[in-house]
Parts: structure tokens; sequence; C-alpha cells
């Protein structure tokens, strides 16, 4: 554990204390994989400690959820995946805020041992953001709750594995194949209290829930040259390489698949992106670690994917059609018709995303200097359009070069969603802050991560967003290219553990 790691700890031991003293708790959080997975860890705490508690969810922190959650002053608030960027209009609130989103600036901040603080006392933060770590990619917002939730009291080290479920979801392990950083010492926890296995494994999406030739047909990260987004190549190819990939009249899944089967299709995947001349970095990103969890709350049920990303994906399903407590419910444990609800939400999830993402590549992306560009208007449900981009920005039917932005309309606003690559943070990207900018330039609002942020701006004013965010990228872009050579390289080098 680095310094920076241990002052992390130490903060979140500071807030342990005043969760304790709480009588009564309202719980906040966000409504996507990491959000549900966080507060159901705070929720979980709290009714271990027998405070009452309420759990509260949210699309955004817009006005309306800002009053909400100024009306809960009477008790302590404890917010999870929201409230680091918005800081100043909960002023006067005896709150926690365990966030992994960039915060904040121009709140005022006090610096104390090499710490960062706010200067509002009431306000307890707890974000990796003011210790010098990564809040992309060695933190989630659940591993966050995580760290609070240990410090209460050890024996909440069983909800390590949820906490990774919510890592996860964030893709947090993009990066470098695995969890790092702060992720990795709750994999640490995890592992020493039985729950996750790690096991070196294909990193395609669906290994639990896909038949084996969509598996290999719809994925994007990695992609499978002549494979990928080609119905029926799939098919042929398994069937070239003689495998029996049949069970009871049904196709098998990846998991089902036989050992040697299995190698057979990963040796066939790496000679082909071979031939194809693509980087050897890719290539190595087919196999990776994968994490099996193993939740000791859980009640017994086969039906529920092990696989922490497919885990995630039923969490975030839940919450993008808003059966929050279908989701928090699954967090705590519970299977049976929580499942079933869960289930036939992620085939919904994925008939939706299926077609959307058919719709828009028909249409096509509009293109700018340094981006690209749909709507969906009200066409496909406005919680999908971030999941779209994200999917967009790792095919090979857009250019990596350029940001991928998604407009959709939601509730008389428009949301849009934003995400990068690896290799565009690595040369100055940060959407976070060009979002921000962007949005606050046409009197919305915005931010997020460096590789992946989103905002809400009226209607009409979408063309001036992509204006003012074009102008912003262009200028991180250059920034950095007329910057002397720095540690800062393209190339992500893996952080020491
Ligand atoms: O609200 P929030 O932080 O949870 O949103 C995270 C989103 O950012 C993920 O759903 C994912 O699409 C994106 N992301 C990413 N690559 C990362 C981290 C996050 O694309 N390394
Ligand atoms: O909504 P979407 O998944 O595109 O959001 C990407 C990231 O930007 C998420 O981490 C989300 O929490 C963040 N975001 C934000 N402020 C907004 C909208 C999104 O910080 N107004």
């Amino acid at each position: 554990m680095d310094n920076k790691q241990k002052l992390f700890i130490d903060e979140s031991r500071r807030i342990a204390k005043v969760i304790r003293d709480a009588s009564e708790i309202a719980i906040f959080t966000h409504i996507d994989a990491d959000g549900i997975t966080s507060g159901s860890i705070a929720y979980q705490v709290a009714l271990r400690l027998g405070i009452r508690a309420e759990i509260n969810f949210l699309k955004k922190l817009d006005d309306a959820a800002v009053e909400t959650i100024r009306s809960r002053k009477d008790c302590l608030i404890w917010m999870n995946d929201l409230g680091s960027g918005y800081i100043s209009r909960f002023s006067g609130l005896k709150m926690v805020i365990a966030d992994h989103h960039e915060p904040e600036i121009e709140n005022p901040i006090l610096t104390e041992n090499g710490r960062t603080r706010l200067a509002e006392s009431s306000i307890c933060h707890l974000n990796a953001h003011l210790f010098g770590i990564e809040g992309s990619t060695e933190i989630s917002s659940s591993t966050t709750s995580y760290f609070i939730a240990r410090s209460v009291d050890n024996r909440n080290k069983d909800l390590s594995a949820i906490a990774l479920v919510g890592a996860i979801g964030d893709l947090q392990d993009s990066r470098f194949g695995k969890l790092t950083g702060m992720n990795r010492l709750v994999l640490e926890d995890a592992l020493s209290e039985g729950c996750v296995s790690v096991i070196r494994d294909t990193k395609f999406y669906g290994k639990e829930t896909r038949p084996l030739s969509k598996l290999l047909e719809y994925s994007v990260d990695p992609q499978i040259p002549g494979v990928s987004s080609d119905p029926g190549a799939a098919s042929r190819l398994l069937e070239s390489l003689g495998i029996d990939y049949r069970v009871q009249g049904r196709e098998k899944t990846w998991r089902e698949t036989d050992i040697d089967d299995r190698r057979k299709i990963v040796s066939f995947i790496v000679q082909k992106m071979i031939s194809e001349g693509i980087p050897a970095e890719q290539i190595n990103s087919i196999v990776g670690e994968t994490y099996l969890i193993r939740d000791p709350r859980a009640e017994e049920d086969d039906r529920m994917p092990s696989d922490a990303k497919e885990f995630a994906t039923l969490i975030n399903a839940c919450g993008r059609y808003e059966k929050y407590d279908t989701g928090l419910n699954l967090c705590l444990g519970r299977r049976g018709e929580v499942l079933d609800s869960a289930l036939s939400l992620l085939d919904e999830h994925r008939r939706n995303v299926a077609n959307t993402i058919r719709m828009v590549k028909l249409e096509g992306l509009g293109q700018m200097s340094t981006l690209q560009y749909f709507h969906t208007t009200d066409r496909a449900p406005d919680s999908i359009v971030g999941t779209i981009a994200g999917i967009l920005m790792k095919s090979k039917d857009v250019n990596e070069a350029k940001v991928v932005v998604g407009f959709a309309y939601s509730e008389g606003k428009v949301k849009v969603s934003c995400r990068g690559n690896t290799e565009l943070v690595g040369i100055g990207l940060n959407l976070a802050e060009a979002v921000r900018i962007a949005a606050e330039s046409v009197g919305g609002i915005g931010g997020g991560h460096s590789i992946a942020a989103g905002a809400t701006i009226d209607v009409g004013q979408e063309q001036n967003f992509l204006n003012s965010l074009d102008r912003q990228i262009a200028q991180q872009l250059r920034a950095e290219s007329a910057a002397p050579i720095s540690a800062n390289s393209s190339s992500p080098q893996e952080p020491k553990q």
C-alpha cells in the first residue's frame, strides 16, 4: 500500500465514525451498476449497525434532486457515485460523499498533511482524486463505499464481492486488462474472504449467458476480424474448427464449451489477428483476468451469472429500466423472483441495445474534426445512450481517433453521453473537463471521467454544444502535443500494486 492509499484509508476511518454515530441515514445513489452496488453497500452497512436507513436512486443531480437531498437535512445523508462535482450545492448539510468522479475544482479546499479536504466541515468527502488517485481506473464508487464499510466494521469485508461488481461494471479493468490500484486492494480482501476467484480466460462478454456463436459475433472488445458483427460467420468458424457447440438442441455457452475447444477458438482468433497485422497489445487483451463472484450472503440459484462482468450487466439492466429495487435486492443477495425479473430486463436491454446500434449504424455518424456524433431522439430509451456510445467507440465501424458523442431526448431535455479511449486519454483528452465546459457554455451541466463523461443540455442546443466540445477537445490534444515529452506517454504503463 502506498502513502496516498494509506491517507485515503485514514480518511475512510474518520468517516466511519460519523456513520456509526448517525441515528438515521438517507442514502442517495446513481442508477448504474456502480451506483446500485455502492448504494447496496451503504444500505447493508446501515442495516448491520441497526441504523434506520432509506435508499434513493438518482438518474442525475439536477435541481430537483438537489432539492430532495436538501429536504433530508434532519439526518445523515450518504451519497454514492454522485456529488463530488457539485459539492457547493450541499453546503450546510451533514453529509458523506463517496464518489470517484472528478471533483468540482472551484470548491474551497484545505491541504493538510498532504491531504486535500473540503473547507465545509459538515461534509465528509471521500474521493480518490483528492489523494492523487485516478478515479476511472483505480477505484470505483463501489470500492470507495467499500472502504468506508470495512472501516465501520471489519466483518463488512464480505461486501468486497459486490464492490468488485461495481468496479467491473464501470470498466475499471479495461485499461490494464485487470483490476489495479485501490480496486486491487479490494480484490485481495475478496480473495481472503473466499468470495471471488480469479481465472485467466477470454475477455469476451457473455461467457455464461450468450450462445457461443453470438458471443463471438457480438464481440466488440476485442473485435474478431471476419467474425464480429457478421451474422453467420461465427457458426461457420465453429463448424470449420470441428467444434461440437450444441447441447440438448441449443448452443452451448463459452463456460459449457470443452476446454480444448475453447483453446482451439482462441488460437484461431490470435492467428487471424496476427495475420491482419493487429497490434500485439490488442491481441494480448483477448485473454486476461476474469473474476467469478461468490457472494456469501446470496441465496443459491444456478441461473445467477457469477462472472463479474455479467453480474454487473444484470444490475445495469435493472437500473436502465428503472427497476432499482430489483438491482438492489440482487446486490443484497436475493435471487428467485428477483432474478426472474432481472433476467427479463436483461433480455429487453439486449434487444434495445442491438436495435439502437443497428439504427445508428444505418443512419451514420455526423463528423466534426475531433468527434463523431449520433442522435437517438426519442427512438430508444435515453438510459442506453452511454452504452451505445461506449460500444461504438470500441467498434471497427467508427474512427477510433475521434470521441463518440451520443444524444437522446430525456424528460424535456437532451441527455449527452461521450466516450473516448485509452489512446486519446494518453494524448491529452480529458472529457470530464471538456464536457463540463461545453455543457456550461450552453447553460447545461456535465462532467464525469477523462475517458467517459456526460451532460444534460436544452433541446436545440446540440450543435452549439458540439461546436464548443470540438474546440475544447482540439485544445486539449494540441496542448499535449506541444508539451515536452513526459511520463504521460500514450501507451499505458501498468501501475505498481
Ligand atoms: O457514472 P459513471 O462513473 O459510473 O460511469 C462510468 C461509465 O464510464 C461506464 O459505464 C463506462 O461506460 C465508462 N468508462 C469507460 N472506461 C473506463 C471507465 C469508465 O468507458 N475506464
Ligand atoms: O451518462 P453517461 O454514462 O454517459 O455518463 C458518463 C459519466 O459522466 C458518468 O460517470 C456520469 O456519472 C458522468 N456524468 C456527470 N455529470 C453529468 C452527466 C454524466 O458527471 N451531468
